[in-house]
């Protein structure tokens, strides 16, 4: 089927909708996998950072995450995932990404706004999503910074001025947990989805070390967006760990990243499960 848009996803979700960040092929083939195995849509996602790592170039990835889509038994959508620079935004619809989070967070308030605002305006121009992010959720840096929270009357203040379609919200998670401890605001949740547009789906980032209750009760107070990248990567390290461990001869890698790969496959599994409401 022809590649879904994060909008459409979104919006029909049953529950909350994941979205997973991709490193390799292996990712992408894992997740798309699992999503068919389970019947419920899902949203490939890239990072600014991930592109790095892809030698800067968003394509390559883009595109093989994009025949696997295409080829995919349920909808799935490509996203482009915390974008802070203006260069690699320009480039989203051409690489055939659909959505695209653009991360003005640790920027002042105002600076924020403004750029998001001007990213906002190129987006929907260019026929893109946009998220976007207010009250940094922390940990981009291997810092966690769980403090952090968004006010709910600026975050509305924030929306109308933007015209943001997403707003990814600091309410007690962290990127880059390796363990499922984090505790959320959930009250806060329902303060922001409360003073917000219903048409303007809130995000959680650092959805990796939020543990599945939590994820629940996020999802129930207005979470519709669940962005989850490390678990995925927990998953994949730590089976090819084991695998060398048991057996370090050998050169063909193909057994062991297959391995890996259903371990993420699994993983994705169960997220897809506890987040849609199934499990
Ligand atoms: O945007 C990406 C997500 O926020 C992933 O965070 O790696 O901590 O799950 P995570
Ligand atoms: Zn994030």
């Amino acid at each position: 089927m022809p590649l879904a848009t994060t909008a459409s996803i979104v919006a029909s979700a049953h529950g909350g909708a994941c979205a997973f960040n991709i490193i390799t092929l292996e990712h992408a083939e894992a997740v798309v996998v699992a999503a068919g195995r389970e019947g419920i849509p899902v949203i490939l996602q890239i990072s600014e950072n991930a592109v790095r790592f892809r030698l800067g170039r968003p394509h390559p990835l883009a595109a093989a995450a994009r025949a696997l889509a295409e080829a995919a038994p349920v909808p799935v959508a490509l996203h482009l995932d915390h974008v802070t620079g203006d260069a690699l935004l320009y480039e989203a619809a051409e690489a055939g990404f659909g959505s695209v989070m653009y991360d003005a967070s640790r920027d002042p308030y105002e600076t924020n706004l403004t750029r998001t605002e001007a990213a906002a305006r190129w987006a929907h121009e260019n026929g893109l999503w946009l998220e976007a992010e207010l009250g940094e959720v922390g940990g981009k840096d291997g810092a966690h910074a769980p403090g952090a929270r968004t006010d709910p009357a600026e975050a509305a203040a924030f929306v109308a001025a933007t015209g943001v379609d997403a707003l990814a919200v600091a309410v007690g998670s962290s990127h880059a947990m390796t363990s499922r401890s984090a505790r959320l605001d959930h009250d806060l949740i329902a303060a922001l989805r409360a003073a917000l547009p219903a048409s303007v789906p809130l995000v959680l980032h650092g959805s990796s070390g939020v543990p599945d209750d939590e994820l629940r009760r996020a999802v129930a107070a207005g979470i519709k967006k669940i962005n989850i990248g490390t678990a995925l990567n927990v998953a994949f390290t730590g089976t090819l760990r084991d695998s060398f461990a048991a057996e370090s001869s050998g050169a063909d890698p193909r057994a062991r990243l297959e391995a890996a790969r259903e371990a993420m496959a699994t993983e994705t599994a169960h997220l897809l499960r506890v987040v849609s409401g199934r499990d």
